[in-house]
């Protein structure tokens, strides 16, 4: 029902409900979702590390101190695409409405962009205090969605609003949330990402600097919208993308092998890897002496975008990649023109890249173009909000 491959954090907040929260993980599994499950340290009294890690299939950290190195409030806000927090508490609800971080569970909801689903359980009076009524509102205005809870018996005597809901309608709210920020959903996005190079022998190659920061950011911006997403990868060193069909590919001739097959079923393909330039004619498969290294033939190899939008069909949307070293606009623009036409190309975003900046950076620079010639001119911002600048751009094309 739900593109595979999205990822969700399920936050958990000190509650007696965060029971319920185990069969809420195994019905988000159900429904093919890979779940983070992130438990307050007050949630632990309730329901421990072992079964969150058991159940999730996944390794769980507790505490904002553990695993700094990989600095896991930045890389999960980033790699989820929607938050959950089941239950969420009165004093929760609190600390997010005044934008306190003092645990790992408040430090990723601060630092992430995605979609967040409260689903808040507590006693009746705590839910109708008017400090929590207040929070409630705060939050919803800044953009969280928040479940209503349900109406029955709650922990002891007691009767009134503040139960958590039942699994299934939760599923239901994030089934909405999810559909408003899908706007790729049953589209075939084909992503480049990397570098090409071509062996000059069993030692050398022809290469460039691209770390396919860019193309991976496309891949997971894509798929976290609903797109069914092939990613074509060249000499690169990242992290495979749960979720996300993945080609390895060396040479420019192998990425166009894969490409020729794909691009037919495809509605866009986003060309942001660095294609050599040039191959070797003469490769020598023993290595080849410093001497003779002047004898190295070099032929210009074909170029892959060019002839893959020769034969677009009606209704595909192709966005190329250009890499220029001059910092000045009116230069890089008059470029841009240029591939954008010669290449047939619906969109193209430039790159400024002089002093090597940008390769293996998080951060790019440069313009867009589109066909209709509407030029954007992007300061340096992280390649993840490129990405989002670009898929909307796209989404637009593909209607
Ligand atoms: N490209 C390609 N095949 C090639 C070279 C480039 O498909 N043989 C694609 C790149 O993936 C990118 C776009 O064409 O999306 C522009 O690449 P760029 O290197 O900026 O331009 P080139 O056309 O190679 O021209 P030049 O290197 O002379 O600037």
């Amino acid at each position: 029902m739900f593109p595979r491959g999205r990822k969700i954090l399920l936050g958990v907040a000190g509650g007696i409900s965060a029971y319920k929260s185990c069969d809420l993980l195994r019905r988000l599994q159900d429904e093919g979702f890979i779940v983070d499950v992130v438990p307050t340290a007050a949630s632990l009294n309730f329901v421990g590390k072992a079964t969150w890690e058991a159940l999730s299939g996944r390794k769980v950290i507790t505490d904002f101190w553990s695993d700094v190195e990989s600095v896991p409030h930045i890389s999960m806000a980033k790699e989820n695409d929607l938050i959950v927090i089941a239950p969420t508490t009165a004093d929760l609800l609190g600390k997010l409405a005044s934008g306190r971080a003092d645990d790992l569970l408040t430090n990723i909801v601060l630092a992430s962009t995605a979609p967040k689903i409260l689903v808040p359980a507590m006693h009746p009076e705590m839910w109708l205090n008017s400090a929590t009524v207040e929070n409630v509102k705060i939050l919803q205005q800044r953009g969280f969605f928040v479940i209503q809870p349900g109406e029955g018996r709650m922990t002891g005597s007691d009767i009134g609003v503040g139960r958590y809901p039942d699994s299934v309608n939760i599923i239901t709210e994030i089934n909405k949330v999810i559909l408003q920020s899908a706007d790729l959903v049953g589209k075939r996005i084909l992503i480049t990402a990397g570098g090409t190079r071509e062996p000059i022998d069993p030692i050398r190659f022809i290469g460039n600097r691209s770390s396919g920061k860019q193309g991976f950011a496309l891949a997971a911006a894509a798929a976290s919208r609903g797109a069914q997403v092939h990613l074509v990868t060249a000499n690169t060193d990242l992290p495979l993308i749960e979720g996300i069909t993945t080609t390895h590919v060396e040479t420019a001739a192998q990425m166009s092998a894969v490409l020729e097959i794909e691009f037919p079923h495809s509605d866009a393909l986003i060309m942001s890897a660095a294609v050599a330039d040039a191959k070797v004619s003469n490769y020598s498969d023993i290595k080849i002496k410093k001497e003779s290294l002047d004898r190295v033939e070099l032929q210009k190899n074909p170029d892959i975008l060019k002839s893959l939008a020769s034969g677009k069909k009606p209704g595909q949307v192709i966005i190329g990649f250009a890499a220029e070293t001059s910092a000045d606009f009116e230069s890089l623009e008059k470029s841009g023109h240029a591939k954008l036409a010669s290449k047939s190309l619906d969109i193209i975003y430039v790159n400024n890249v002089s002093d090597g900046a940008i390769f293996g950076s998080n951060h790019t620079q440069g313009l867009i173009i589109d066909s209709q010639l509407n030029v954007i001119k992007v300061p340096e911002i992280s390649k993840d909000t490129l990405s989002d600048i670009l898929l909307d751009q796209l989404a637009s094309k593909l209607g």
